[in-house]
């Protein structure tokens, strides 16, 4: 009997709001998918990833030959269906990309329940908390016994064919089993792993990195950077194109916000700093966009053991004007950095000094990283 897995990975993560999608996050030394493949894959004959629309490339070549991508949906229920559309296997496992580190133990136990006559098999956990139905004006309709309440969990297995029915009428719910439910299904309930947790909120990613092992020796770092005005250059900063501002000069695209980030994290690593990596003397990195630099640095720090908690820099000058392209920036600044926290602001200093008096353009940043 052939077992199938199901990826759920196109969602958005907007609760996460890395500006791409959460299946795409790095977690320790590799993303949020590649380690729910890592989980299936020594399960499953067959994986199928339910990609967001526009990175079926990107993911294909991410995870490798050998795992079947398809177009995910505007609903997780849409997009399980899509990929249940090429399931090839007698059992089918769906499984959430955000449940990254649910081990392949847990996917081995429901395939087992499976091949012992269920028809449908999920992992769930005691709430700790208690829980309250409440009504729409806000007041508390009822508190049902704790211990008649679970938390589920992903993967979920079932035989594909009860999960086809189950998804004939295309209804929408927030896990599969509560679609058999609907049609009658009786689904069994083993036990679930706290490290299969849902992967939600950044404060989720420190959960998760705890149960990879890595501790809280924490390191913080600055960087500063500075640049002249430079007539006939193109303004690049924050990792954007400032098309109506005046240019400044430098070896690379003179993003000097991204330079200080660098500075900042590879200060933080003890890995030297941006002329020690990518200096004058290394003509490869002439021309560099900061957010290039930014990339080449995650890998550097990545490849020392380390991981980021999260970066700020602070761009000092009178323009432009940082705050109408912040979230920009930010989205694009995170993603070279493979989803870390990120935050910009900005300062002028009164008229004072090189920026103050429009001579140029500098930024401060700080970095606070960590290792496992
Ligand atoms: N998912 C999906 N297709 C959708 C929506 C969600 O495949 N249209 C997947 C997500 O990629 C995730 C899983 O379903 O792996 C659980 O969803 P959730 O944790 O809510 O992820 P997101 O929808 O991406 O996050 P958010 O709700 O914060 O936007
Ligand atoms: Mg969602």
């Amino acid at each position: 009997m052939s077992v199938s897995a199901i990826i759920a990975a196109a969602g958005s993560g907007e609760r996460f709001g890395a500006g791409f999608p959460k299946a795409l996050i790095q977690l320790g030394d590799r993303t949020l998918l590649e380690h729910a493949v890592a989980c299936l894959a020594p399960i499953a004959d067959q994986i199928i990833i339910s990609a967001p629309a526009g990175f079926e490339a990107q993911i294909s070549e991410l995870v490798g030959e050998g795992v079947d991508v398809v177009t995910g949906g505007a609903t997780r229920s849409a997009s399980v269906r899509n990929a249940l559309a090429i399931t090839t296997g007698d059992y089918v496992l769906v499984h959430d990309a955000a449940r990254a580190l649910a081990t392949s133990d847990l996917a081995q136990r429901i395939v087992a329940a499976l091949k012992n006559g269920e028809s449908a098999v999920i992992p769930a956990i005691a709430v700790i908390d208690t829980v309250k139905v409440i009504n729409a004006d806000g007041y508390v309709a009822s508190t049902p016994d704790r211990r008649s309440l679970v938390s589920v969990q992903t993967p979920q297995g079932f035989t594909t064919s009860a999960l086809r029915q189950a998804h004939a009428a295309h209804a929408d719910a927030t896990d599969d089993a509560a679609l058999i439910e609907n049609g009658g299904g009786r689904v069994k309930v083993i036990e679930g792993e706290a490290r299969a947790l849902k992967i939600t909120t950044q404060a989720d990613l420190h959960t998760a990195l705890a149960f990879l092992g890595f501790n809280s020796t924490y390191r913080t770092g600055v960087g500063i950077d500075a640049h002249a005005f430079g007539i006939g250059r193109a303004l690049w900063l924050a990792g954007l194109h400032w098309p109506d501002e005046i240019g400044v000069d430098g070896h690379s695209d003179g993003d000097v916000a991204a330079h200080a980030m660098c500075d900042a994290i590879l200060a933080a690593t003890q890995l030297g700093d941006l002329g020690s990596n990518f200096g004058v003397d290394r003509p490869e990195y002439a021309g560099a966009s900061g957010v290039q630099l930014l990339e080449e640095t995650l890998l550097k720090i990545t490849e020392a053991g380390y991981f980021i908690s999260n970066v700020t820099v602070q761009v000092i000058g009178n323009r432009p004007k940082i705050g109408k392209r912040r979230a920009e920036a930010v989205s694009i600044l995170s993603q070279a950095l493979g989803g870390a926290d990120v935050s910009l602001s900005a300062t002028t200093t009164d008229g004072m000094g090189l920026t103050g008096e429009g001579k140029g353009i500098g930024a401060i940043a700080s970095a606070l990283v960590f290792k496992q």
